[in-house]
């Protein structure tokens, strides 16, 4: 049961979610079946309308029919008929979002409470026009902070295209009423580290180049680019997945205690943390799977990468001398994502036969799991060891508890809280970071479809 979000509804009395690229894919597999969820959770569900808004001359019936047919949600349909309309407007004219204020108007008419979320599952270049226009038709009013605005990665697609586009939007906006998305942020096990780093002596010991010899960061995935050729090819992995995804994952790893829960301590200790990161370009590389260049929407001398490994040191006491990898790819053997902490050898190891390296493993694909690998006695035999494994799945245990990444984000933005969301500091180190890595590339592979990382348990 969600409860945080059904104490908000008790509060509100109205809730309306607009969702710009309404047609598009992660709104088909991701928004949708998040937002049924929390409708299926709520206390008072006729209070929540969601506006799918996309230029189709469709009508809802009609938009409904295309998500059934699109075949990428798999959820409850009649129940988004009972929540659902569909608004036509083209994002770029000011005079097509009418409609939206009409509707707007007829849905909140002598209510007080009302909590809006615009959600923007758009490119960049459409943030800026959308913005406007939702503040020349007054849907948006710069410091009310019932009504916010959620820009779906990525944030840009180069640090000044970023920094202008945050610009513009701080300048429009109070700094509460901009949500930028990170979905990596939702994931339970990712809040996990937090939870798992400083609340439990046993890991906050080890946490130190004293006891850790290397932490790996896996996202390996199965599948090729789907039909996003145009997007991709225009991102590539370094803006896909490291700038936002796998950097707010190593600075979770890395940054110190802060000094509350609060998201600006959080996010103090994070920026901390990433300006200390510094890549190692002679032990990373970039590749590309081979066949990418005929996948339609991609150029065809295209130089786009599909893989990075990616090693980084950080410059301080605590980390000297550890290595932290992050490696991600596309068209790999199998899809599988976990952080891999291996810790150095005990003093005393030397005493015994067949001893493996500790390992704190945090797995997030396929399951959310959590497991620490440790030695210990084998039956009979005085000084040989085998690796015991201390073992916590989640969604094994209790599968439907475990929360969908976009699910969590709608919560923290319907409770107006921001820990889950990166702050523009947070995404500016990020592209130093990147900007490193451009500066100065690594070496670059056409690697086999199918080429098998190893995997955790290989
Ligand atoms: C998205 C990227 O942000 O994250 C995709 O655009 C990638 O290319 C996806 O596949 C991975 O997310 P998850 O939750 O499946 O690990």
């Amino acid at each position: 049961m969600n409860l945080e979000a059904m104490r908000f509804i008790k509060k509100m009395s109205k809730l309306i979610i607009t969702l710009f690229g309404a047609t598009g894919d992660l709104t088909l597999r991701k928004l949708l079946p998040a937002l049924e969820n929390i409708i299926k959770n709520e206390k008072h569900p006729e209070n929540v309308t969601i506006l799918a808004i996309g230029r189709r001359k469709f009508t809802s019936e009609d938009y409904l029919n295309f998500v059934v047919e699109s075949k990428l949600f798999k959820g409850d349909i009649n129940l988004l008929r009972k929540h659902l309309i569909y608004v036509e407007v083209d994002a770029y004219q000011s005079a097509t979002y009418e409609n939206l204020h009409l509707l707007y108007k007829g849905l909140t008419k002598n209510i007080a409470d009302v909590r809006t979320i615009f959600y923007l599952a758009v490119s960049p270049e459409l943030f800026m026009p959308i913005t406007e226009n939702l503040k020349a038709n007054k849907l948006i009013k710069k410091g009310d902070l019932n009504t916010i605005i959620a820009f779906e990665k990525p944030f840009g697609h180069t640090f000044e295209d970023a920094l202008y586009i945050n610009e513009y939007l701080e300048k429009e906006l109070h700094r509460n009423q901009i949500y930028r998305v990170d979905h990596y942020l939702g994931k339970e096990m990712i809040q996990n580290i937090i939870d798992l780093r400083f609340s439990n002596t046993l890991v906050s010991a080890l946490w130190s180049n004293k006891y850790i010899s290397e932490v790996k960061v896996i996202v390996s995935e199965k599948d090729g680019i789907l039909n996003r050729g145009a997007y991709y090819d225009e991102v590539g992995v370094l803006n896909d997945m490291v700038q936002s995804h796998l950097l707010q994952v190593l600075a979770l790893l890395i940054m110190d205690i802060p000094k509350s829960l609060s998201s600006k301590d959080i996010s103090k200790a994070k920026i901390k943390a990433l300006k200390k990161v510094k890549y190692d370009a002679s032990n990373s590389l970039l590749g590309q799977y081979d066949g990418y260049r005929q996948e339609k929407g991609v150029s065809e001398d295209s130089l786009i990468s599909t893989l990075a490994f990616l090693t980084f040191a950080v410059e301080d006491k605590r980390f000297a001398g550890v290595p932290f990898y992050l490696f991600t790819g596309k068209k790999l053997a199998k899809k599988e994502a976990y952080i891999e902490v291996i810790l150095k050898d005990a003093p005393g190891s030397h005493l015994f036969k067949n001893t493996s390296a500790n390992r704190l493993i945090i797995e997030l694909a396929p399951e959310s799991r959590i497991s620490l690998e440790i030695n210990g006695r084998t039956d009979g035999n005085n000084n040989e060891v085998s690796k015991l494994v201390l073992d916590h799945c989640f969604t094994c245990l209790f599968p439907s508890a475990v929360k969908e990444a976009y699910e969590a984000l709608f919560i923290e933005m319907i409770n107006g809280h921001r820990t889950l969301f990166p702050s523009w500091e947070e995404i500016s180190v990020s592209w130093d970071i990147i900007c490193q890595i451009r500066d100065e590339k690594p070496r670059y592979i056409i690697y086999e479809p199918g080429f098998n990382l190893g995997g955790k348990n290989e």
